[in-house]
């Protein structure tokens, strides 16, 4: 979920169903393994990225880029159990960075959710600290 729901504000607003607290919106469960070795199970709504769905940990994934194009938000793939397959750009982006068709790993703004069961391991979470100057 976006910060104040802003996504299904809009698909509301387009008369695309899924408003807050319908029963049209599909959530799949996703384990995330954080680098200080913690699992956090959270409900990921369908189709958003690993990215995406990562705000619900105590830190997001960090995402550097905004485009999707740095390769620094790779995850490993422990159970790719519901993700779904890889985008052409995420392939694209993954041989540039990563010299490997995404598989073992995966791109979190790139990887989107289609099922429930997927397992990662996130090596890099969003520093708030930095950005506060502390
Ligand atoms: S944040 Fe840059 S490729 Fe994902």
């Amino acid at each position: 979920m976006t910060p104040w729901g802003i996504r299904k504000r809009i698909k509301g607003a387009l008369g695309r169903g899924a408003t807050p607290g319908s029963a049209d919106i599909v959530q799949h469960a996703v384990t995330y393994v954080l680098p200080d070795g913690t699992e956090h199970t959270i409900q990921a709504e369908e189709h958003y990225t690993l990215a995406m769905a990562s705000q619900f940990l105590p830190s997001p994934i960090d995402t550097p880029c905004p485009d999707g194009q740095c390769g620094q938000c790779a995850v490993d793939i422990l159970v790719d159990r519901g993700l779904e397959a890889a985008s052409s750009g995420e392939v694209e982006v993954m041989q540039k960075w990563h010299k490997q068709a995404p598989g073992k790993k995966r791109l979190a703004c790139h990887c989107r959710v289609g099922g429930p069961g997927a397992k990662v391991k996130v090596h890099r979470l969003f520093d708030f600290d930095a950005v506060k100057g502390e």
